[in-house]
C-alpha cells in the first residue's frame, strides 16, 4: 500500500442513503485507487494498522476530522474566475455581451491566462474541488495552458476550448474566425492535452465545447458532433439555460435544444449538459436514454434562469445529474455552496402537497431534495456523469477526498459530545464547512492542499 488514511468517512450509497464509515481504514494503493476499505469489526484491522504504522504509511484523522469525497463541479468557467461576484443584476444576453465576452477575449494574452487560471485551481482545490469540468475560451493556447495547471497542480480536469462561431450571435472581437478552423483548433486541442494526459496520474482531458446552440452554425455543431464521436470524447454544452436562449432556438430549428443537440450527435453518454431548466418531460427521457447528465448549477438559475429546476423529478426519471458553480454565473467558486442552494432552491419549487391545492400552486409537489441526494450529486453523481470511477470512498474508486476539520480555531462548528449524531455531523460538515476548515485534499491518492 502507498497510504492507510484512518478516520471516520462518509460516503454516497444511492441519492437517499450515505454510508458512515466510522473508524475506517482507507488503503490506497500506489495506482492512487481505494484497494480496501477495512471496518474496526474486520479481523485484520489491528494488524493492517499495525503494519501501516511501522512502513509511516499512515494518516490519522484528528479528533473532530472527517474525511469526504472529493466534489465534482460539472460547470465551471475558468476564465470568468476574474469577474466573480460582479454584474449579476443583469440578465444573461446583456451580461455575456457587456461583460463576459469582453473578459473572455482578453485570454488571448497568455500571462493573464497563466495568472487567472494559477490562481483559480488553486482556490479550487483549497475548496475540496477535486475534479472540475472547465469551459475555457476560444483560444488553443490559453485553453491548454488551463490543462496544464490542472496537470502541474494534480487536479482532475476535463477542458473545453470554447467554440462559438456564429457571425449574428457573436462579437467580431470574440469568435471563432470560421466553421473550419474552430474545427481544426479542436482537433489540435484534443491531441495535445491527450498527450499532456498521458503524462499525469489523476487524468487531464479534452473536451468538445460549442458554447450553447445559439453561438454556433449548423456546420460547427454537425462537424462537432463527428469529432466527438470519432475521439469517443466528453462533451458540453449549455441546454435549455435562459427563456431567451431556448426560445431562440425554438424559433431558430422548431425544435428544443435538446434535440438539436441530439441531432447533431452531441448529447452521448458522456456528455454533460448544464442548467437544462426548461427540458419537457420528452428532453429529459432523450437524456435519460442517451446517458446525457445535467450539470445543476442552482446559484447561476438564481440570477439567470428566473426559475428553479425540477432537479428531483428529472433524477426521479432516471436522468444523471451533478452539481455545477457555474462561475461566475455564480459567485462562488465552492461546491459546498451549489450543494446548500441546491436544497434551498428546490424548497422553493415545492407546494402543492396538499393535492387540493395543487392546481392553484406556484411549485411542484415532491419538488425537495435532501442535503444528502445534493451530496449525492456532488460526489457519486458528478462521477457517474462524466463516466469516471470518482465521487465515493469506496474500493476500487480513485481516492479523491478532503479532510475536513470541524474543531479549527475561529471556525469551530457547534458539535456537542452526547448531542450529535454522525449523521447530524455529515449535515453541519455540508452547510458549515468553510474553506479554512478543509485542511487536506487528495486527489488520485497524491495529497495536494
Ligand atoms: N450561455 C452561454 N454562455 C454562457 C455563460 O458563459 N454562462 C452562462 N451561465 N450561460 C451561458
Ligand atoms: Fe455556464
Amino acid at each position: 500500500m502507498a497510504k492507510v488514511i484512518k478516520g471516520t468517512g462518509f460516503s454516497s450509497v444511492t441519492q437517499q442513503e450515505i454510508e458512515i464509515l466510522e473508524d475506517h481504514l482507507f488503503c490506497i494503493n500506489e495506482d492512487g485507487f481505494i484497494a480496501r476499505r477495512i471496518s474496526p469489526k474486520q479481523e485484520e484491522y489491528e494488524e493492517v494498522l499495525q503494519q501501516a504504522l511501522k512502513e509511516e504509511q499512515l494518516i490519522e484523522l484528528k479528533e473532530g476530522q472527517y474525511l469526504l469525497p472529493g466534489f465534482i463541479d460539472l460547470h465551471i468557467h475558468a476564465p470568468q474566475w476574474a469577474q466573480s461576484g460582479t454584474a449579476l443584476d443583469l440578465p444573461l444576453y446583456e451580461w455575456l455581451n457587456a461583460h463576459t465576452f469582453p473578459l473572455e477575449a482578453k485570454f488571448s494574452d497568455i500571462a493573464f491566462a497563466h495568472k487567472t487560471y494559477h490562481h483559480l485551481v488553486d482556490t479550487l482545490l483549497a475548496s475540496g474541488t477535486t475534479t472540475a469540468l472547465y469551459f475555457a475560451t476560444i483560444h488553443e493556447e490559453a485553453s491548454y495552458i488551463l490543462a496544464q495547471i490542472c496537470a502541474e497542480k494534480g487536479q482532475r480536469g476535463l477542458i473545453g476550448k470554447v467554440v462559438m462561431d456564429a457571425p449574428e450571435q457573436n462579437p467580431d472581437y470574440y469568435r471563432d474566425a470560421s466553421a473550419k478552423e474552430a474545427l481544426e483548433g479542436t482537433e489540435r486541442f484534443i491531441q495535445r492535452v491527450k498527450e499532456l494526459n498521458a503524462g499525469t496520474k489523476q487524468g487531464v482531458y479534452p473536451v468538445v465545447t460549442p458554447r450553447f446552440v445559439p453561438s454556433c452554425t449548423d456546420s460547427v455543431l454537425e462537424g462537432l458532433g463527428k469529432i466527438a464521436a470519432a475521439h469517443d470524447m466528453h462533451v458540453t454544452s449549455h441546454c435549455s439555460e435562459s427563456d431567451w436562449a431556448h426560445d431562440h432556438v425554438k424559433e431558430r430549428f422548431g425544435i428544443n435544444d435538446s434535440q438539436v443537440l441530439k441531432g447533431f450527435g452531441l448529447l452521448t453518454d458522456k456528455a454533460v449538459m448544464a442548467h437544462s431548466n426548461f427540458l419537457s418531460d420528452e428532453d429529459a427521457r432523450t437524456y435519460q436514454e442517451q446517458g446525457t447528465a445535467i450539470a445543476h448549477c442552482p446559484v447561476s438559475n438564481a440570477y439567470f434562469a428566473n426559475s428553479v429546476i425540477p432537479i428531483k423529478h428529472f433524477s426521479d426519471m432516471g436522468v444523471e445529474v451533478g452539481l455545477g458553480t457555474d462561475l461566475s454565473g455564480g459567485f462562488d467558486p465552492s461546491v459546498y455552496s451549489a450543494i446548500r442552494q441546491a436544497v434551498m432552491s428546490s424548497r422553493m419549487l415545492e407546494d402543492g402537497v396538499d393535492p387540493q391545492k395543487e392546481a392553484a400552486s406556484r411549485g411542484r409537489a415532491h419538488s425537495r431534495i435532501t442535503v444528502k441526494e445534493a451530496f449525492y450529486f456532488a460526489t457519486a453523481g458528478g462521477g457517474e456523469s462524466v463516466s469516471l470511477p470518482i465521487g465515493r470512498l469506496a474500493e476500487g474508486y480513485a481516492f479523491d477526498a478532503q479532510i475536513v476539520d470541524t474543531g479549527i480555531e475561529d471556525a469551530s462548528m457547534p458539535i456537542f459530545d452526547g448531542m450529535d449524531t454522525l449523521d447530524d455531523i455529515f449535515e453541519k460538515l455540508l452547510y458549515l464547512t468553510q474553506r479554512r476548515n478543509i485542511v487536506s485534499v487528495f486527489v488520485h491518492g497524491q495529497q495536494v492542499k
